[in-house]
Order: C-alpha cells, then structure tokens, then sequence
C-alpha cells in the first residue's frame, strides 16, 4: 500500500489546478442511467470513488468508456441488472445514488444497505422515506433495500433534515415521475444545484434547486446530453489552507470563491488574503494566523468536509479556537493523529477546543476518512521534519495526485509503493 511522504516547512507558491468535484460527478454519473441514449461529461476528476462508480455502472449493464472525458450508454430495460451489491455498495456509499435512477427507469432496484461508515451511523431512511411517498414498495430483507412502482406519482416530501444524497436521489427520481414533485426542506449544496441543471439539460422540469424548495414536474422521457463537471470546491478549500498554514501565495487554478463563502469568511476571519481572479481563487497567507471558531451547517455554512483541514489551520493559529461538528457524530478521528504530531486538542461531545500556537512535529499517521486524511497531509506541511501518511487509498478516493498538485506548488512532498 502507498504512503505519502511529507517534510515540513515549505512555503507553497505557484497555482494549483483544482480538478472536476468528486461530489457533483458521483450523482451525474448516476443520472446517466435516466436518458435513453449516450451521456458525455468532461472535466471527470481521476478519483477510486469515480472508477468505482463506472465499474457498479457497468454491472447494471451501463457501457462506460472514458476517464477525463467519460461516456455513459445507460442499458435498455432488456439488458438491466437492476442490484447495487454489497461488496461495491460497501466500499463507496455514495452507492445509494443509484436508488432514484433504476426505479424511475426501469420501475425496480435491489441495493444494498450501506451500513454505518467511519464518520457515523449516515441512514438512508430519508432516501426511503421519499420513494415511499411518490408509490413505491419499499421492502428491506437480507441487508438489501427493495423498491418497486411502475411509475412513480409526484409527491410533496418534508425532509427531516437537507440531506444532499437524499435530495440528489429524490429528485432523479422525480425527473420521470407522473406529476410535480416538491422537496422541502432540501439541501442547497452546489452539487445539487449542478445535478439540476444536468437534469433539466436531459429534459426535466426542475425548479428552485440551490434553495431549500425543489420543485419537480416529471416527464416521459430524457434525452442525453454533454457536460463539463463543476471544479472541486473541497479541493479547493483544502489547497487553500495549505496556502494558508504556510504562509504561501498560490492560485487555486479554475476554483469558484461563489462556491466558498463559508470558507473563504473564516480564512480572512484568521488574517489570511483571499482574491477572486479571472481564472480562479488567489489564496496569501501573510503574518501570524489567528484563531477562528467555527460551526459545521449543511451549505451555505461552514461545510462539514472542511472541518478537518481547518483544524489543523486552528492548531498553528495563535490563541484557542471552538470547533463544533454538527453534520456526523463521529468525524474527529484525525484528532489523535494530530495529537501524535503535538496538536493540543480537547474533544467533549460534538466540540474540540483547540489550544493554537503549536509547532508540529512529523509522525507517522493515518486516518480513516478521507477529509481526515487530507488534514494530516496538511500537517505534514508544517510540522518540523518527516511526515508519512498511512493508508492512502482514502486520500485516493477524493482527491487526485494531491502530491503532484502540492509538490507543483513547492512542497516536499512524494508518494512511496510499500
Ligand atoms: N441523514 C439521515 N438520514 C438520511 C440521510 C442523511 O439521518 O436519510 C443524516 C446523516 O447521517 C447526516 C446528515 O443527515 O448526519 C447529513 O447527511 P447527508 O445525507 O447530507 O450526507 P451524504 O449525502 O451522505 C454528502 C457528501 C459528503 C458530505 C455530506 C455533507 C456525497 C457523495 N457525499 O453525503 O461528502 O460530507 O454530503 O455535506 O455527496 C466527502 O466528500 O468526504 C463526504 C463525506
């Protein structure tokens, strides 16, 4: 298995291309499977979770061909294999997203229940809920989830909370639903905004997506379409902390600040510069950094898959700052690994109180998420002498050659085969 390996203290300067969103590409690659021809998307970033989407594809008798540039041939309902199962839904749970597709299409699916997963217990039960709601059978038995209707009705659906997977599964589903369909309550995340506007280029009739109302009237059929994926706003945000802690000055190359306002607020709240240009995001850090507080919410606050960046950001930054984890129970794991490199970092609950200021130093690390892992490469930036980070293949799943695109920038920094 490879390991990163990272010696500390370069100041990171140059521009850094931010790659297709992992997130946006996931849910329009399912959304392939609603049109009766070809889908084209450009600008797929080169990441494990997007080939293990193309090869679950596959085994629904989906052709795909491509990397960069991808094509999809949804099958005809002769040839559809309609079960997502466990051995892939398991190792990706974004999985889940080919639910609303399959039973829209082809009036069933079989998928299997992701489970519990590193960051927390994540059900799917508002994903349920919803089919439920526009006239499906819903049956679960053996770990799978069956759902069955000829045609699904529209349905107006409350979500108890704004799901993003949830909403991006509802509204596919709804795209070839009889009637208007409305989501409340929905999630505002720009990748569902992305996904509605893949949807209505295939011919659905979506509204209000980007607010926290969806509004659905279904259609008979979709049509396929070409599509240039949206640039990775996690991505970005975690090059810009690395700018950041290093007191750099680097162009996210093609990142959209539009997309970052959480983000971009508490990185100037900590004292660093942030520019919007022509071609991207200017990031600078300059004198000390300051400590900043900062409350995971579902978008347009402060998303929960930057937490673990910035608080390795609040670990070198002067004076004591308030973490609060709001989205998953469980998503502190880096905080030990940083612990090992000499964070001072207390967790009661859902809060970690970070005591700033600290010089790292370099270990040996791993982490069992992916955002956890990308923070302790951050780290790894700062920290006086080597650091190695175990267990890439979480790295591997969202962001692509994060040594390459770092070491482009000037830092010390190569991957080992082990
Ligand atoms: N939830 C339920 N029931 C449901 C659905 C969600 O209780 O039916 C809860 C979850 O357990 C969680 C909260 O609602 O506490 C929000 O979860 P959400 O469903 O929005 O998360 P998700 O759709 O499974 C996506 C991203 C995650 C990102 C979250 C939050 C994809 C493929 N994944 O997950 O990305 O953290 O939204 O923004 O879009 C990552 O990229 O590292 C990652 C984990």
């Amino acid at each position: 298995m490879d390991k990163i390996v990272v010696e500390g203290g370069s100041r990171l300067v140059g521009s850094i291309p931010v790659s297709g969103a992992k997130n946006a590409a996931l849910p329009i690659m399912c959304a392939a499977l609603l049109p009766t021809g070809a889908s084209t998307f450009k600008n797929v970033p080169l990441l494990q979770d997007v080939a293990t989407m193309g090869k679950l594809l596959r085994r629904l008798g989906c052709e795909v061909d491509g990397k960069r540039t991808l094509t999809i041939a949804p099958p005809t309902a002769k040839k559809a294999k309609l079960e997502a199962p466990y051995d892939l839904v398991k190792t990706m749970r974004a999985s889940i997203l080919v639910l609303g597709p399959l039973v829209a299409r082809f009036g069933r699916a079989r998928v299997s229940l992701p489970g519990g997963c590193a960051i927390g217990a994540r059900p799917i039960d508002q994903h349920l809920k919803g089919l439920a709601a526009m006239g499906a059978k819903v049956t679960l038995d053996h770990g799978y989830v069956d759902v069955e209707c000829k045609r699904l009705k529209g349905a107006t659906i409350v979500l108890d909370m704004p799901t993003v997977t949830g909403c991006e599964n509802l509204m596919m589903a709804a795209a070839l639903a009889k009637g208007r369909t409305v989501l409340e309550n929905a999630a505002r995340e720009p990748e569902v905004e992305e996904l509605a506007l893949v949807l209505n280029k295939m011919g659905a009739r979506i509204s209000g997506a980007g607010t926290s109302v969806i509004t659905i009237e279904g259609v008979d059929e979709l049509g396929p379409i070409e599509h240039a994926i949206i640039p990775d706003r996690i991505e970005a945000g975690t090059f810009a902390v690395a700018a950041a802690i290093t007191r750099g000055d680097v162009l996210l190359e093609g990142a959209r600040p539009e997309h970052l306002d959480a983000v971009v607020a508490k990185l100037r709240g900590a004292g660093v510069h942030v520019s919007a240009e022509a071609d991207g995001m200017r990031v600078r850090g300059g004198g000390e950094l300051e400590a900043v507080d900062i409350t995971t919410q579902p978008h347009p606050g402060f998303p929960t898959d930057m937490q673990a960046q910035f608080m390795v950001m609040a670990c070198v930054a002067k004076g004591q700052s308030i973490i609060r984890e709001m989205i998953f129970e469980n998503r502190y794991m880096h905080v030990p690994e940083l612990g090992r490199m000499g964070a001072d970092i207390h967790i009661d609950g859902r809060t970690a109180v970070v005591r700033g200021g600290k010089k790292l130093s370099g270990a040996s690390v791993m982490a069992t998420d992916l955002r956890a892992s990308a923070s302790l490469v951050l780290a790894g930036l700062v920290a006086g002498g080597k650091t190695e980070v175990l267990r890439v293949y979480h790295l591997d799943r969202g962001y692509e050659s994060i040594e390459k695109k770092l070491r482009g920038a000037g830092a010390k920094i190569k991957r080992v085969k082990t």
